[in-house]
């Protein structure tokens, strides 16, 4: 067997290895709390469950669906885009239904970048756009972000000459922090003027807990260049759905539309008809977002009264928290020797080291149980010191 040393070679996928912690720990009968994922465990909304229901009793399941995507649902989306973000998109060229947000975005780099090329992103961040860059045989070009940056990315430290894609999450996994439109526009015009695409990874768009929504790159006057991911996974609690859709330039919508075909990635038809239930309604997104609001409040109370950091952006499904005398490692054994599994930061990238990333996804007993725990686990931390 001879393997792809690009993809045999890589580092282990984090949250492989966090679920192997938890495993170990459960086995040696520790009931974990799990903070680690941002996977929502809010039941589903009815009425898409209903319209999947009713969908899958009328589609013809013989049937290959099309690489574009059902038209209805690409109206539906790009109505929903112009709902949220006042932008307005044409659904044919500028919209494309996707099997959620990862896997358009581990397609782009194999797309769109030549050898030599570097992909730029930041660190800590979503692994997926290194890993499939990595996959791809592509080198990176990561930026270390930092609490006095707050978190954003600098453009003057990109390295623009050989970047081909240069990434951006908003609102930031794992740090929370939002980009404003004026940053996306400087990234979009370096962006172009240099033949490079923005990616802009939207998925936390939805969530956000200070004054004002997280602007999008969909908003930007010019959108050559640019193209946004964005899912139902967080917005609607619908990871399981597996829907979502990739939005903007034209070209490179018609360019990764062609090359669909090639994978065999279109989504199926019935879950697309659930999807244009899920994006045509605001009012459960509303209670999501209050709910995480809410759980936000009390965790981050906590964590502040433990002496952790609130050191992250006011948006996402996370908590991005300094550790006392900065030792994330050692902060995340001992909660989980205490039962609470969250993510070191580390283990999301280089300037990640020092942080606990904890998502605000479980359920309310769990959440109010993991608020007593992170006290518990800085009593102990301030101990081992
Ligand atoms: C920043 C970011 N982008 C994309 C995804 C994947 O989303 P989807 O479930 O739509 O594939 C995640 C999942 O956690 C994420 O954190």
């Amino acid at each position: 067997m001879r393997l792809n040393p690009n993809i045999e070679h890589a580092p282990g996928y984090p949250f492989l290895r966090l679920a192997e912690a938890r495993r170990d720990a459960q086995a040696r009968g520790i009931n974990v709390v799990d903070l680690s994922m941002g996977q929502p465990t809010d039941p589903a909304p009815q009425f898409v469950r209903d319209a999947l229901i009713q969908a899958a009793a009328e589609v013809p399941l013989a049937a290959y669906p099309s690489a574009e995507g059902l038209p209805e649902l690409r109206v539906a989306i790009a109505a929903w885009i112009e709902r949220r973000f006042g932008a307005r998109l044409d659904p044919d060229r500028e919209v494309l239904p996707t099997l959620g947000a990862k896997e358009p975005i581990a397609t782009l780099a194999r797309l769109f970048a030549r050898e030599g090329d570097c992909i730029a992103l930041t660190s800590p961040s979503y692994p997926v756009p290194e890993r499939s860059a990595r996959a791809a045989g592509l080198s990176l070009s990561p930026q270390r972000l930092t609490h006095e940056g707050g978190w954003l990315p600098d453009p003057e430290l990109i390295e623009w000459r050989r970047a081909a894609i240069v990434w951006v999450v908003n609102p930031h996994n794992p740090t929370g922090a939002t980009s404003s439109l004026e940053l996306l526009d400087e990234l979009a015009q370096r962006c172009r003027s240099r033949g490079a695409i923005l990616a802009v990874d939207e998925t936390y768009s939805e969530f956000w807990f200070g004054p004002t929504p997280p602007a999008s790159a969909l908003q930007l006057d010019d959108r050559r260049g640019v193209v946004v991911f964005n899912s139902l996974s967080k917005r609607s609690g619908l990871a399981g759905l597996r829907s979502g859709f990739l939005a903007g330039d034209p070209e490179i919508v018609r360019r990764v539309r062609r090359h669909r075909s090639d994978l065999g990635t279109t989504p199926q038809a019935f879950v697309q008809r659930a999807a244009i239930a899920a994006w045509g309604d605001e009012a459960h997104v509303e209670h999501a977002r209050q709910r995480y609001a809410r759980k936000r409040e009390l965790l981050a109370a906590a964590a502040v009264r433990a002496g952790f950091l609130d050191a992250g952006g006011t948006a996402g499904i996370f908590l991005w928290l300094g550790v006392p005398r900065g030792d994330d490692l050692r902060a995340y054994e001992l909660l989980l020797e205490r039962s609470l599994l969250v993510v070191p930061g580390s283990y999301l990238g280089s300037g990640g080291e020092g942080y606990l990333r904890v998502a605000l996804t479980a359920q309310d007993e769990h959440t109010a149980r993991a608020a007593e725990l992170l006290q518990t686990g800085a009593r102990a931390l301030a101990g081992a010191a």
